[in-house]
């Protein structure tokens, strides 16, 4: 960002020049400039209530409004000079509109402070942030679908503890993750009510003695309504909070989907493969391709959970109202709406290149006696107490482990020895697919259910 020297912006108050690292350590123009289209958007709409309400001249209004547009033209442009001497986005635009425009550009701050100000632009930045994250949510959740439409019948082992457990579909598996996501987006809803509210007309802390309507600027920036107090009003920032709360869930579900996604494309897996532009080589293994996206996502989930924690802590010991340390609540804010962003944006096109290997997921689901609950229900169901099944199907899968076979792939008459209950019906249960049909009620992962599931998801996200 390109940065002119500039005179202060506040009068003759001060004796002596601000100490130069001091200006430098106070400014925060080299990141909320961020924050200029959603200032001037504020701005504008100030001044055509100061118009509405009589407190502003026509001609004024007038020059502001085109003053204003050539600022944005300029900054869309690249060609605005932002000043450090300035402090920060608010002061800058300001006096490049006084500089353009003259006196009516000094008219602008009537009955406003900085401090409704800022906190009107974190809240139309963050509203804008949230529409995109939630369209970034609804990106993944359509990859997931389509993955569980796919794979509806696709069996792999279920794990607990990481330990083969029973067999699920793979379209099961990807819509854990499209629940959370749906979580994570219902979330975000909720929080935006919070956030769509109105501080302007808070002043600097106790309201102003102008004839302001608030609800007039309400309806020209789209608030749900106005923040009914003004000391809070400039002061908190539970909102922004409460945003990085649900940013790091959002961050943990995909961290945790990452991890899986790592460890499946792991030869020890080898469930999938991930498409080469999402990974990337070694420089000295020429065998290597590693997963380096979902690793990442691993590792920034680690700073979007630190400026949760770093907001907290900014908040916790301010007194009401406006203190500057609000001043650093822009930058973890806008690094976790960057990360997130990016992070869903990748993500959405990631999983469309996930190719599923279908005989390594079968393999591994025959292989750790996964219908071992299926034997112990069918012997229920034959009339056997159930923590009696339990113990008879331990022995049985002893006993196979101690073949180095698969529950299956033991003789009728061997089972038998186990109870005399078994007949020739156990080997259907014993099956893979016979397994999954059995799971066939809400939420479960027969793939009839699978499919029922995908279909009604379809509808939510559209
Ligand atoms: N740059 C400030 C911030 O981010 C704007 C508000 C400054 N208000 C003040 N009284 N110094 O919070």
């Amino acid at each position: 960002m390109p940065m002119d020297k500039k005179s202060g912006a506040w009068s003759g108050r001060f004796s002596e020049p601000v100490d130069e690292l001091v200006k430098r350590y106070t400014a925060s123009i080299p990141f909320d400039y961020r924050l200029a289209e959603f200032d001037i958007k504020g701005s504008l709409a100030h001044a055509r209530m100061l118009r509405h309400v009589g407190v502003l001249a026509e001609e004024d209004f007038a020059a502001i409004e085109r003053g204003m547009a050539e600022i944005l033209e300029d900054i869309r442009g690249g060609s605005f000079g932002w000043s450090l001497e300035l402090e920060d986005v608010h002061l800058n635009i300001e006096k490049a509109l006084t500089a353009k425009i003259g006196d009516a550009g000094k008219r602008l701050h009537t009955g406003r402070s900085r401090n409704d100000q800022i906190a009107t632009d974190v809240r139309l930045y963050l509203r804008d942030a949230i529409d995109r994250v939630q369209s970034g949510l609804r990106a993944c959740q359509a990859s997931l679908l389509d993955m569980a439409e796919e794979h509806a019948g696709t069996v792999m082992p279920g794990f607990t503890h990481l330990q083969v457990a029973q067999p699920v579909t793979f379209g099961h598996h990807m819509l854990a993750y499209f629940e959370m996501l749906a979580r994570d987006h219902a979330r975000l809803a909720d929080a935006r009510k919070r956030v769509n509210r109105l501080p302007l007309g808070a002043a600097a802390l106790a309201g102003t003695s102008y004839p302001i309507d608030r609800e007039f600027v309400v309806r020209e920036l789209g608030f749900d309504g106005v923040c009914e107090n003004s000391l809070d009003a400039v002061s908190d920032r539970d909102f922004a909070i409460e945003f990085s709360a649900a940013a790091s869930l959002i961050m943990m579900h995909l961290s945790r989907l990452s991890e899986e996604l790592i460890l499946w494309m792991s030869p020890r897996f080898g469930f999938i493969d991930l498409a080469d532009r999402f990974c990337t080589g070694s420089s000295i293994m020429p065998q290597k391709k590693n997963p380096d996206v979902p690793e990442l996502v691993r590792g920034k989930t680690g700073r979007v959970f630190g400026h949760l924690m770093g907001l907290l802590t900014l908040m916790k010991g301010q007194p009401l109202a406006y203190n500057k340390d609000n001043q650093e609540d822009k930058e973890p804010l806008f690094d976790t709406v960057d990360t997130l962003v990016d992070t869903l944006t990748i993500y959405a096109d990631m999983l469309k290149g996930v190719r599923v290997k279908p005989e390594a997921m079968r393999k591994a689901a025959s292989e750790g006696f996964s219908t071992a609950t299926d034997l112990a229900d069918y012997l229920v169901k034959k009339g056997l107490p159930f923590r009696d099944a339990h113990e008879v199907v331990a022995r049985a899968v002893r006993a196979a482990e101690g073949k180095g076979c698969d529950l299956a792939d033991l003789s009728l008459v061997e089972l038998q020895a186990f109870s005399p209950l078994v007949d020739e019906g156990v080997f259907a249960v014993l099956t893979l697919e016979g397994s999954l049909a059995a799971r066939n009620h809400i939420g479960a992962t027969a793939p009839e259910q699978v499919r029922a599931a995908v279909a009604r998801a379809r509808a939510v996200i559209k």
